[in-house]
């Protein structure tokens, strides 16, 4: 197994630090991996932001749906969909370009979210562990005042990193699905009721008693409920062609 295989396969999200702080070339290496992602039409539709501002990773860790970790970061980026920097290139260079809609909010987000994982790929090859924090797309009004964000700008990824303590390092990867049910061939299939029992088995749990608890701590709780309100708003400034673009 080559070691990127196996860097791969081992990595795990880490929530619990130590004191030790990331060196500012260890952090460069970070950030020139996430560049060197794949990007569209080499367009680069993100702008990452370090926030190194106590208080506002203590901000953060409040309106992420109040997770502590965030705030004893040693390193917290968000990158953020960037719809705004191209617009304002095209303005400047003479050309009367559109307001961006939704299908470049997608694209600025894949960009986005392609170069969060490499920069948390790069991290791991380092010893430093990370974690994605997708309540970032929740309490947008705060989001977007803390972080002076743009209309045309979207929190499309957030990743916490430092050095994971012991108990973190020994903690298990939580397993996967079984490949037969995640990967199909050339159509969708949708899974039938003893698939779906297989499919949740191969995981380690039980639909009968695990998955109805599980989906009332997630998809049906109150952060899930603020995150589809609060993405409802970014995505009405990406809503209609006939608004203006500033
Ligand atoms: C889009 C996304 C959002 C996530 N948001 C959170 C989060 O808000 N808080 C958290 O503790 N973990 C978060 N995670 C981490 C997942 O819980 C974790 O990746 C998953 O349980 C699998 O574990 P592993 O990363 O250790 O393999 C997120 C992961 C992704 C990809």
């Amino acid at each position: 197994m080559s070691d990127i295989i196996k860097q791969l396969k081992e990595r795990k999200s880490t929530r619990s630090f130590t004191s030790a702080q990331i060196p500012p070339d260890v952090l460069d290496e970070i950030l020139e991996c996430a560049f060197a992602a794949p990007t569209a039409g080499c367009q680069q539709l993100y702008t990452i932001l370090n926030i190194t501002d106590q208080q506002k990773k203590d901000a953060l860790a409040i309106s992420c749906d109040n997770q502590p970790f965030i705030a004893k970061a040693p390193l917290v980026l968000i990158f953020l969909a960037d719809c705004r920097r191209w617009l304002d290139g095209y303005e400047l260079a003479g050309l009367k370009a559109p307001a961006p809609r939704e299908a470049d909010l997608l694209l600025a987000c894949a960009d986005a979210i392609i170069a969060a994982q490499n920069a948390a790929v790069a991290a791991d090859s380092f010893g430093i562990g990370s974690c994605y924090i997708g309540d970032v797309w929740e309490q947008k009004e705060t989001v977007t005042e803390l972080l002076g964000l743009d209309k045309y700008v979207f929190p499309a990824a957030m990743l916490v990193f430092g050095y994971p303590t012991a108990q973190q390092e020994s903690r298990a990867k939580p397993k996967r699905f079984a490949k037969n049910f995640i990967v199909q061939e050339n159509s969708y299939h949708r899974l039938s009721e003893s698939e779906q029992r297989a499919l949740f088995a191969s995981q380690g749990s039980n639909l009968d008693t695990d998955v109805a608890p599980f989906g009332k701590r997630k998809y049906m709780s109150d952060f899930a409920c603020e995150m589809r309100r609060s993405v409802a708003e970014y995505l009405k400034e990406f809503g209609d062609a006939s608004i203006s673009q500033n």
